[in-house]
């Protein structure tokens, strides 16, 4: 049996929990769009051929903000593609994933469904084979009230008012020798420079995103950020990261320590962008846009990868995630949580069939993965302000990040009704965990209010279409508090997300 323990402190305040960290993403990728959130001919199509059930897990799922469209797609994307009567819209090429966009779903399409399930959009532009000019056009489409060519053409397509999008993503992954349009820093940072520059003398509200590396093990990793940011600092409110994790040989000791490898990199990415914020002698702080993240089955995938003959919405990468893929999202969620002051926006990719937590069937039904339920409860309980934990407990070895510790925690505490969650991993394979917390410092009596715990005996257990509900987090029984002390035990490879409330 492990012991662990930390003591909580409504002073020890990080940041506010920011909604958009509960973001999501949605690519024209594979079967994300088309027979994901779009299937007309499903039984629970609604008036404009949204799936009703996707829809209903997307709300239940608690997403904030809506990546949209891309991903590697936005690259080669032309928006105008994607508007105006569905019978004129052309079928083309797409290039990053090999497969024909019908463009039956464009921007006024998404909007809508973005509406149905209450998200705010983040619109990537295309800066891979477009530029300037593009992105203010589809700016001008999106948000101009009215009285210009684009923003009247809006308006004769259906939508009378702008749509008010906030977020916009100056390009995607450019640092990336698989995207087109592929750039060196400096390229893409005169480029991000000029975009931004456009976009605010057309619109001085809009947040704008600079793309990071693709990864932290890209070969320019942090150079670029450096480089692009020397570029690009004063016109850009946030940097992106993107970070994909998977058991690699077998080695499911470091996969569960993945949030250690995501603490680094964000803490990497805000040295590197307050290093150039010095440099630059300025006084602004940009924040990050973790606008890709998830378990991602990726070798697997390289390795029987196969070139689709220029299908529609063909399967790709539908990873099916088991119990220690969803302990390893819900301590990622913990990491995006403990830096709440640097990271204010981030999005798991993608929310449906491709790497996602809602899986559904043409014709038939969807259903929520494992790693659905740590980010819908995460999400739920998540409230107020995010509260710096110190952990006192054991370590055990990994051989991609050494010495790491057993369990990983954040909390929340939320002002407004005196609730505090903790949220808390343990990484263990084999021992069961004693936690104590204390909470005497809130000065006022607690009950449990829920306890959840999402573990089993068999760490490679999946939801499937057959049986959906084979891995749910279910109350976790042992958790008590007294005289200003919570105590619970955790089952080794574990999720626990307990919410006290005042007596
Ligand atoms: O989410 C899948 C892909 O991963 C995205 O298209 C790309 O941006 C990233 O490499």
């Amino acid at each position: 049996m492990l012991h662990a323990s930390f003591r909580l402190d409504p002073t020890f305040t990080i940041a506010p929990v920011s909604r958009r960290t509960f973001g999501s993403f949605v690519e024209h990728m594979g079967r994300c769009v088309y027979t994901g959130i779009y299937e007309p001919s499903h039984p629970t199509a609604d008036e404009d051929g949204f799936r009703r059930d996707v829809l209903a897990l997307t709300r239940e799922l608690g997403v904030s903000v809506v990546r949209y469209p891309g991903g590697n797609f936005v690259s080669g994307y032309r928006w105008e593609d994607g508007i105006g009567p569905a019978a004129d819209r052309p079928v083309r090429r797409e290039l990053a994933w090999h497969s024909l966009e019908t463009n039956e779903v464009g921007i006024d399409e998404f909007m809508r469904w973005a509406q149905k399930a209450g998200v705010e959009v983040m619109y990537a532009v295309n800066l891979g084979t477009r530029g300037v000019q593009e992105a203010l056009d589809v700016h001008e489409y999106l948000n101009h009230p009215s009285g210009t060519r684009l923003s009247d053409l809006r308006r004769t397509h259906g939508s009378e008012k702008p749509y008010g999008i906030r977020m916009f993503c100056l390009g995607n992954e450019l640092d990336g020798p698989w995207q087109l349009g592929h750039k060196t820093a400096i390229e893409y940072g005169r480029l991000a420079a000029e975009t931004a520059r456009a976009l605010r003398a057309a619109d001085p509200d809009v947040e704008l995103v600079a793309c990071g590396s693709s990864g932290s093990s890209m070969p320019t990793f942090a150079a670029w950020e450096s480089q692009v940011l020397e570029l690009a600092y004063d016109e850009v409110d946030y940097i992106s990261a993107h970070a994909y994790y998977e058991p690699l040989d077998g080695d499911l000791a470091s996969f569960l320590a993945s949030a250690v490898d995501m603490d680094h990199f964000v803490e990497s990415v805000v040295a590197t962008a307050d290093s150039v914020g010095a440099r630059l002698k300025s006084r602004k702080k940009l924040t990050i846009s973790f606008d890709e993240w998830n378990v991602w089955y990726l070798k697997r995938w390289e390795a029987t990868r196969k070139t689709s003959e220029w299908a529609v919405a063909p399967r790709v990468i539908e990873d099916c995630y088991n119990v220690a893929d969803a302990v390893v999202v819900g301590n990622l969620l913990i990491s995006l949580l403990r830096h709440s002051d640097r990271v204010t926006a981030a999005c798991q990719a993608q929310l449906v069939n491709v790497i996602a937590p809602i899986r559904s069937e043409p014709g038939g039904p969807a259903w929520r993965q494992t790693i659905f339920h740590p980010f819908a409860l995460t999400s739920r309980l998540a409230k107020g302000d995010v509260l710096r934990v110190e952990l006192r407990g054991p370590s055990y070895e990994t051989a991609r990040f050494g010495t790491v510790p057993s369990l990983d925690a954040v909390a929340t505490h939320d002002p407004e009704s005196g609730d505090v969650t903790v949220f808390v991993v343990n990484r263990s394979l084999s021992e069961p965990a004693d936690l104590a917390v204390g909470v005497a410092a809130f000065g006022r009596r607690f009950r449990i209010a829920e306890s959840w715990t999402l573990a089993d005996d068999d760490l490679t257990a999946a939801n499937t279409e057959d049986d959906p509900d084979r891995v749910t987090p279910k109350p976790n029984a042992t958790a008590w508090v007294e005289e200003g002390e919570l105590h619970a035990s955790l089952p080794p490879v574990s999720w626990t997300a307990i919410r006290l409330t005042q007596v």
